[in-house]
This record gives structure tokens, sequence and C-alpha cells, in this order.
């Protein structure tokens, strides 16, 4: 049964008599007539009030934008010269019988699909933004994609199970949202920072095949793609491996990309974390992007360029070059806006060659470095690079880590000014990656996944050097960002301890936090792995929204917060005192 608001109106509707709801878009005002912009479902319905129609015609006097009701009439053909191509009703109109107004609205803050109205404004007054084109139709599309993952899961015979809010920590490498226990003073709950521990906990279970479309919670700094509450589509499957799960995830992605979009996605490519950083300086390269890295240590060990010099003999340092086709147009103000780019990402400047005639070394080729490359080693760089007239080659001398970072951040950049990304869907697969990872500026150790994540092989956690263990983690990037990740997972109760102790936690921290889940494991676990992917980030990709807040119903703002309820806000007293807490003022 249809509501009066999905009515809708054509040519087929024309003599009869209709009832429809929905908003008023715009009133206007003919003298004598007056017509208004009827907003239903999707569509925009003319509406006509003759003044003869006494009783309708004082209402609709009174409309105003917003205002909400019911109208009754004939559907007539429009003239000529007031059919409107790009609406689904342009060609036809309601002439009013009967109109019920269901509501009235206060001046709305600002019009329905203006674009320019900043987005505090949007945030403040959801609901009225999302009357708009863009909110609906993205908000539609996230149900059609969860629809298409739901049918997907079903069909291969996946349990749909939710696991716990109110939890204990679950280590994702954010801090914890917590909730005080009234019941228990003093402790605390832990919001799922994802639900990894529990699905572990499904497969220990005998539930070997689950899914979840999952709420998770995390208290870090935010970017353009991340919130501080988001939803997972959440995997896991007992007895699989690597090729088993890559398998059905491509299969998933081929039938969202096709109920979706109606296109058909190519094929999956993959490549291992170390290979992924030598190439494109990341581990999430935009595979659309043909730029890549060329170590060039070797070519230029015997040059006399402190910038090099300094870096040719140090094991933890990468000299590459970055040829960009059809770079050589690049004026000096942009390059110099790429290189106070990658000095924003720490490098220390963005020596280049430019190759306007190649075969023309004194006139054609410019660069502030050549004097100390000399020809040679220009041109085995032109050879190795393969550059040809019309081109730009890029240099980068520093830490591995710093010409890693900047460097990929400058494909990026080189890539969307010259124009080297076409549309297209490029689906990578990371593997190999590392178990652990240093923790910026300390010689502590963290997971670069999660600590459940299994070694290659488990005998290589008596490794001396723990930094090469390679982990058994995969993530799947999409055009250059990371929509999912996830492992085989260790199985084994005294594996899984062993990790913990390589991370430094002591028996105390591993019993208090862990000790039930090494206990479960210790029962019989069978051999499993899964993976997680951003229902948010997905949905931003499809949509190719600019920020992950243009998908999400009700998101939080850059700082956390909920400019709808003003949430987070202060509590009473009384709540206080019943959950044992006191608020210390940090001030002065
Ligand atoms: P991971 O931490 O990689 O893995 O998360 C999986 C995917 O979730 C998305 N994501 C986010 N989206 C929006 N805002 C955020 N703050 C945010 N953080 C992560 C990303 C990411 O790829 N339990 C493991 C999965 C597993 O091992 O099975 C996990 O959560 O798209
Ligand atoms: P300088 O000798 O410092 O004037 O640098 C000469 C050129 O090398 C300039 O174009 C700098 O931008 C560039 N440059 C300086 N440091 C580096 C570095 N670490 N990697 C690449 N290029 C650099």
């Amino acid at each position: 049964m249809k509501s009066l608001y999905e009515y809708q109106i054509d040519q087929d509707s024309i003599g009869k008599n209709v009832t429809i709801a929905g908003w008023v878009n715009k009133r206007r005002d003919h003298g004598g007539v007056i017509f208004i912009d009827l907003r239903v479902s999707n569509n925009i319905i003319q509406i006509v009030f003759n003044p003869e129609n006494k009783d309708s015609f004082i209402i609709a006097e009174r409309l105003r934008s917003e205002y909400v009701v019911e109208v009754s009439g004939v559907v007539r053909e429009r003239s000529k010269e007031n059919i409107n191509e790009k609406l689904i009703s342009g060609n036809v109109e309601l002439v009013v019988d009967k109109i019920k107004l269901l509501n009235e609205s206060k001046t709305p803050p600002f019009s329905i699909n203006d674009l320019s109205v900043n987005e505090d404004q949007r945030l403040k007054y959801r609901y009225i933004d999302m009357r708009g084109e863009q909110l609906q139709k993205n908000i539609h599309l996230r149900s059609k994609l969860i629809e298409s993952i739901r049918n997907f899961f079903y069909s291969h015979d996946f349990i749909d199970i939710e696991t716990p809010i109110l939890t204990k920590t679950t280590p994702e490498g954010a801090r914890d949202y917590l909730v005080p226990s009234r019941m228990h003073p003093g402790d605390f709950f832990a919001l799922p920072q994802s639900p990894q521990i529990f699905k572990q906990t499904l497969m220990i279970g005998g539930i070997n095949k689950y899914f979840q479309i999952a709420r998770c919670f995390r208290d870090e700094d935010l970017r353009a793609d991340r919130q501080p509450e988001f939803t997972q589509l959440d995997v896991e499957l007992a007895f699989a491996d690597e090729n088993i799960i890559a398998e059905l995830i491509e299969k998933l992605f081929k039938k969202v990309f096709k109920d979706i979009l109606n296109e058909d996605i190519g094929i999956f490519e993959k490549i291992s974390y170390s290979d992924a950083l030598e190439k494109y300086g990341c581990d999430k390269p935009d595979l659309r992007n043909p730029l890549t890295l060329l170590d060039i240590k070797e070519l230029v060990n015997k040059v006399e360029f402190k910038v090099f010099s300094d870096h040719v003999n140090k094991e933890d340092s990468r000299i590459v070059a970055l040829k960009a086709p059809g770079g050589g147009k690049l004026s000096r103000k942009e390059i110099d806006e790429l290189t106070q780019l990658v000095i924003s990402c720490g490098a220390k400047g963005l020596a280049y060659l430019k190759c306007d005639c190649i075969s023309d070394y004194d006139n054609g080729i410019t660069s502030p470095i050549k004097k100390f490359l000399g020809p040679d080693v220009v041109n085995n760089i032109i050879k190795l690079t393969n550059s040809k007239d019309g081109d730009i080659i890029f240099f980068s001398a520093d830490k591995v880590n710093i010409v890693n970072t900047s460097m990929s951040t400058l494909i990026k950049k080189l890539g969307e000014n010259l124009d080297l990304i076409k549309p297209d869907w490029k689906f990578l697969w990371v593997t190999d990656y590392p178990l652990f990872e240093k923790i910026d500026g300390s010689n502590s150790l963290t997971s670069l996944h999660h600590p459940f994540t299994s070694p290659a092989h488990d005998e290589d956690l008596n490794l001396d050097d723990v930094l090469n263990i390679k982990s058994r983690a995969y993530d799947l990037v999409l055009n250059g960002n990371e929509i999912g990740g996830g492992s085989i997972r260790i199985h084994n109760p005294s594996i899984q301890r062993k990790v913990f102790e390589l991370l430094k936690l002591s028996q105390d921290e591993i019993e208090s936090k862990f000790g039930f889940f090494i206990e479960a494991l210790s029962y019989g676990c069978p051999p499993h792995g899964g993976i997680a992917f951003g229902i948010d980030r997905l949905a931003m990709l499809l949509l190719e929204a600019n920020s992950i807040r243009d998908v999400i119903a009700f998101p939080k703002t850059q700082s956390s917060s909920c400019l709808l309820t003003n949430a987070p806000s202060s509590i009473s007293d009384l709540q206080l005192d019943e959950l044992s807490l006191k608020i210390e003022s940090t001030d002065e």
C-alpha cells in the first residue's frame, strides 16, 4: 500500500482525480492564479489554485515553504510553454479541488537544496538538509548497499549475529569510549572498537559463518574519511584461509557494484606490503594513477651532491626518482607549491629534472641539480625512468619513511594536477604485512593490525628481529582508499599469549584484559579468519562524496560532537553520584 506521499502523476494520470501529500517547495503568486511546487518522494509536482475555488484559494494564499499539505483534484496537461522536461511530472499539473493543511512550518534556516550553506548549519538542522536531493540520494543508496550486502551473505548461508555494545576493550589502535557502571562503582564498560573478540568467540562456539552490519566506536583524531562512530560489514569464517576469504569478498563486490551502479568490475590485483611501499611509497596506492617510484641509490652513488651523498650509504635511507609524463609543462610556481607539499610531509626539498628536449643536454634539460649530476648520470636517470621530451623527473632523498610519505603524497597530487587519473574501479589486495611496527618516537612495539592476527609462521615469533615477522593480514584498497582489512587469526592459546608478551603486556594485564579469551581459545578453537569493511567509506566512494559525513544520516563534527542534539553534554550531580563519579576541574 502506497502512502499519499509516494503518489506520482504523469501522462497517464491526465483526466483522473487524485490525492497527493507532500511539502510546499515553493509558492508562486501569478496574480489571480497561485502555483505551488509540491515536493513528493523524489519528484516535484505543479499544483494550481484558481480563485473561483474560494476555500482552497484562501488556504493557498497562506502557504509558505515547507508547509505540509494534502491536495485533491484533477490532473491536466500543462500548456506547451510550461513544460519542464527535467521532472517526471513536468508535462502535467494538478488543479486543486480540495486542500488540507496538515502542518505549518517556521521559515527554514536555509532553502532546501542550497549547497552553499555552511556545514555546521546543515548539521544543526539535519532534518531540513535531509529533505534535499543530495542527502536523500545518499541515504537511499546507503540503504540499497546494505540490502545488497545482506542478501549476498544470507544467500551464502552466513548467520547475522549482533554482538554487545557494552563490553570490554577491543584493541584496534584507537582510544576506547568508556561507559561507567552504576552497579559496579568505579568500573567501566568500553564500547567496541570492532566486534573482533566476539566474532572469534563465535567461531569457537561453532558458528562457522558469521556476518554483521556492526556499529564501532573509536576515540581518535578525525579526518575526512573517519567518524568516531561508524559502521562495519564484519565477517568471520571457520576453517578458512586467505584464498577462501578473497574469493568470497571478490564475489561480494561484483554483486554490490552490479546491484548499485550496474557496473561490472574488473580483476582484483594483489601486491605485498613491501612491494607497495617500494613502488608507491604507501600501502594504499590508487592503481588508476600510473606514477611509480624508482630507487636510484646505485645510479647516484658517486655524485657529489650533499642532498644525495648524505643518504647513499645509509641503510634506513632511500633515494628515489619519480617521472611524471607531461609534467614538463608545470610552471615554476606549480613546482614551488609541490615542494611546499612535500616539505609539509617532512621532506627537505624537491629536486627535479625538466626534460624539454632530451637530445639537447645544455638547453633542453633544466634542473637546479644538473651541475651536480653531470651528463652521464642525467642520461642514465632518463633511461631508467624511460623519460620522453615534455616529462619531468622529481627526486627525494631522506629517511625511508619520509621519502615514502612525501612521495606518495606527491604521486596523488601529480595524478590530479596532470589529469592522470581516469574514472574506474581499481581493487587491490595488500598482503604480507609485518606483524608488528614500532610506535613513533619510542622503542615499543604495536600490532600493525591487531594482536589477534596470526604470524605467517608460528615459529617466527622466536626471531630476534621481531620487526621482520610477517603476518597473515590483508587489506582491500579501492582507488587509493583502504576500504577493508582482516587476517587469518591466531587459534592457539600459547601463540596468542606469546604475542601479548612480545607486545610487553604484563601477565596481570594479559589476564585482566584477555584472560577469558585465551581460556576460550584453549577449548578446541578451529582455525579461522575474517575481514571487516567500512560501510561509510564504501558508500562515500560509490557516491563520489567528499566527506564521510555526507553518507551518514546523523554524523558527528570534526571535533566529535553532534550539532543536532548538542551531545556530548554535562550530566546532573545526581547522575554523577549514582555513577560514583566526581568531575575535577582541570582549570588552573
Ligand atoms: P580495521 O580497524 O582495519 O579492522 O577496520 C576495518 C575498516 O573499517 C573502516 N574504518 C573506519 N571507517 C570510518 N571511521 C573510522 N574511524 C574507521 N576506522 C576504520 C575502514 C577499515 O578498513 N576487526 C578488524 C577487522 C578484522 O580483522 O576482521 C578491524 O576493525 O574502512
Ligand atoms: P639546495 O642545495 O638545498 O638548494 O637544494 C637543491 C635542490 O635540491 C632544490 O631543488 C631542493 O628543493 C632539492 N632538495 C633539497 N633537499 C632535498 C631532498 N632531501 N630530497 C630531494 N630534493 C631535495
